[in-house]
């Protein structure tokens, strides 16, 4: 069975040699802040933990580090190899394995948690995500829990996340601003250095979203929308809003990868159909590495944040 997986579109893109130099380098990274927020809170010392698509060890590496039992597990032979020489440096044994989240072969009960590393369920299909998460499920010891972390939302466009790239952006002119050198003529030449050339970027940005991403959107959802109401239970396309992910930092490495936004709520209806529980989520407010989302916003607001961290319990 792993043999017949292995060999697939996934397997391919993930194994280039761009695509490890990329992982190796997020390893640099480390844990982003709304990962270290749900690992702090549930993940267990004295636990058993597997964590699927480890990648080179962003997430294996510190955790383990910190004392906690990790179990790795990646699709691709070369991430592997690299996580365990990265750690090697740092002085860390890992326990990685090279497999499939799609036929997992451990024992059942044997994990306190099974960690769904950044955004690799969105890789699989609905029916594929329940019959993973199910399996995830079975290898839960009583009162496991499952993390998943997910892409749920366009960054851009989900307000009112959509904002923070703008305050990042004036909070890092003022930065720039204070180490203006004095002299007048200096100051005018540094002063539109600094204010115009950022504001182009994001303008330019902002248009080619519009352009690109917003009103096409509109669009395709007009016409699912439709589609839907008229075929009622045959209609089998993707939902109104749901994206595929075509535009990221990871354009290169990613396009083609039928990987799309899980959005709330059809996470929570695939959660009801493996037979499990939310029993958390944490949001966070602006990009993944960017600052935790502790604001009291009310939940439909939460539920729109660019990155949902989901806990998940058996009954
Ligand atoms: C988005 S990367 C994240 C890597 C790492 N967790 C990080 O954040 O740097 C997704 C990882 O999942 C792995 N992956 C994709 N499909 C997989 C599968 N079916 N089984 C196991 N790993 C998989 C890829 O090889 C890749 O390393």
């Amino acid at each position: 069975m792993f043999q017949a997986l292995a060999d697939d579109i996934l397997k391919n893109k993930f194994s280039s040699s761009e695509s490890i130099r990329f992982y190796s380098a997020a390893v640099t990274k480390g844990l982003a802040d709304i990962e270290r927020q749900v690992f702090d809170k549930y993940l267990k010392k004295e636990g058993r933990c597997l964590l699927l698509g480890c990648g080179a060890g962003r997430e294996v590496i510190p955790l383990v580090g910190a004392g906690f039992e990790v179990v790795g597990l990646d699709l691709v032979e070369g991430l592997i190899f690299s996580a365990n020489k990265l750690a090697e440096k740092k002085g860390i044994k890992l326990q990685l394995l090279v497999g499939d989240m799609r036929c997992l072969m451990f024992k059942d009960n044997t994990f306190d948690t099974v960690i769904f590393a950044a955004g690799i369920i969105q890789l699989l299909s609905q029916k594929q995500k329940i019959e993973v998460l199910t399996e995830a499920k079975n290898l839960l010891r009583k009162n496991g829990s499952i993390i998943l972390c997910v892409d749920n939302n366009n960054y851009y466009f989900a307000f009112p996340y959509s904002f923070w790239p703008l305050f990042e952006l004036v909070l890092k002119m003022k930065w720039k601003i204070r180490k203006i050198n004095k002299g007048p003529a200096r100051q005018i030449k540094q002063v539109s250095k600094v204010l115009f050339r950022p504001f182009v970027q994001s303008y330019f940005l902002i248009i080619f979203n519009i352009l690109t991403i917003y009103f096409p959107s509109f669009f395709i959802d007009l016409i699912r929308g439709l589609k839907k109401r008229i075929m009622g239970k045959f209609y089998k396309g993707f939902e109104p809003g749901q994206r595929f992910i075509r535009k990221s930092f990871l354009v290169e490495l990613l396009s083609g990868l039928p990987i799309t936004f899980y959005r709330f709520k059809d996470v929570k209806k695939d959660i009801k159909e493996s037979n499990m529980r939310l029993v958390d989520y944490m949001t966070t407010w602006g990009s993944y590495w960017g600052i935790d989302n502790n604001l009291p916003l009310p939940n439909f607001l939460k539920i729109r944040s660019p990155w949902i961290t989901y806990v998940l319990k058996d009954f």
